[in-house]
């Protein structure tokens, strides 16, 4: 049942290229991510997962192609079929929206989880700090580290340390969640912790796009699981289908090896 409007497209992704050097890393990446969504990708290592995040917001150029998100373009081809971006500052105010969230948790070691929280939504978007403290609080709270406001990352664990990042990148009011591989770093006694946060963001329609390699995780929190492998997207689709009963062999063989 087709009942989507345009409107509940959050990023779209149209034949995405993206080369370093000579080595084309992502060669025509077509994908949509509605409203709510929560997006799964997963791959062996080396096939493009972490630089097609990173084109998302950015943080990596793509050579060519088109990105919309929320129905704003950041990038398209010109008439010679290479991207062009929009300008820096409309490129900061649509990407605004996003928020996210690495391997390596990244925190300001020499600010407090408080000030951590706090930095962006008072530096970049020019809030108020008495404004964001309350919700910095709620959002503290909801990973389960508000009694750690005051402690410096490197006195948490690195579970902790990853539910903090979690919250700072939500204190900027997201619509889209972005997650690299958010609890690779980490002890596998720790991953739990951190799995449980993303899955109440879930519950909650964040929508998000999360490469990960917890298949479980994937299979029960995602909506749509996209396997990528040599920078194509070789299989997507419900995430039980993908994941219980893929239909490529390439994509079995990584399952497999995954078990
Ligand atoms: N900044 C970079 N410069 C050159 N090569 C890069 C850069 N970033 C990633 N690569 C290469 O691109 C390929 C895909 O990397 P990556 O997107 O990190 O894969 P994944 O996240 O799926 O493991 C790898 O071969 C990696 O070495
Ligand atoms: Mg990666």
């Amino acid at each position: 049942m087709e009942n989507m409007t345009n409107n509940d497209v959050m990023l779209r992704l149209t034949q995405i290229h993206k080369r370093f050097g000579d080595l084309e890393i992502l060669k025509g990446i077509n994908l949509e991510l509605k409203k709510g969504e929560v997006m799964a990708v997963i791959g062996p290592s080396g096939s493009g997962k972490s630089t097609l995040l990173r084109c998302i917001n950015r943080l990596e150029e793509i050579d060519s192609g088109k990105i919309e998100i929320k129905g704003r373009v950041l990038a398209q081809n010109n008439g010679e079929n290479v991207a062009e971006y929009v300008s820096e500052k409309e490129s900061r105010n649509i990407l605004s929206c996003t928020g996210m969230v690495f391997q390596q948790f990244n925190l300001f070691p020499h600010m407090t989880v408080m000030q951590n929280l706090l930095e962006a939504p008072v530096q970049v978007q020019k809030r108020k700090k008495e404004e964001v403290i309350p919700e910095a609080e709620a959002l503290l709270k909801k990973v389960g580290l508000l009694e750690k406001k005051d402690w410096y990352p490197s006195r948490l664990s690195g579970g902790q340390q990853q539910r903090v990042a979690i919250a700072r990148a939500l204190c900027m009011k997201p619509d889209i969640m972005l997650f690299d591989e958010p609890t690779s770093a980490l002890d596998p006694e720790l991953t739990g912790e951190v799995l449980k946060t993303m899955r109440e963001l879930a519950d909650e329609h964040m929508t998000m796009m999360v490469v990960t390699h917890e298949m479980n995780f994937a299979r029960e929190a995602a909506s749509h699981v996209v396997f990528v492998e040599g920078g194509v997207i070789v299989e997507e689709g419900p995430a039980r289908q993908v994941i219980d009963n893929p239909q490529e062999e390439r994509t079995q063989a990584f399952l497999k090896n995954m078990l």
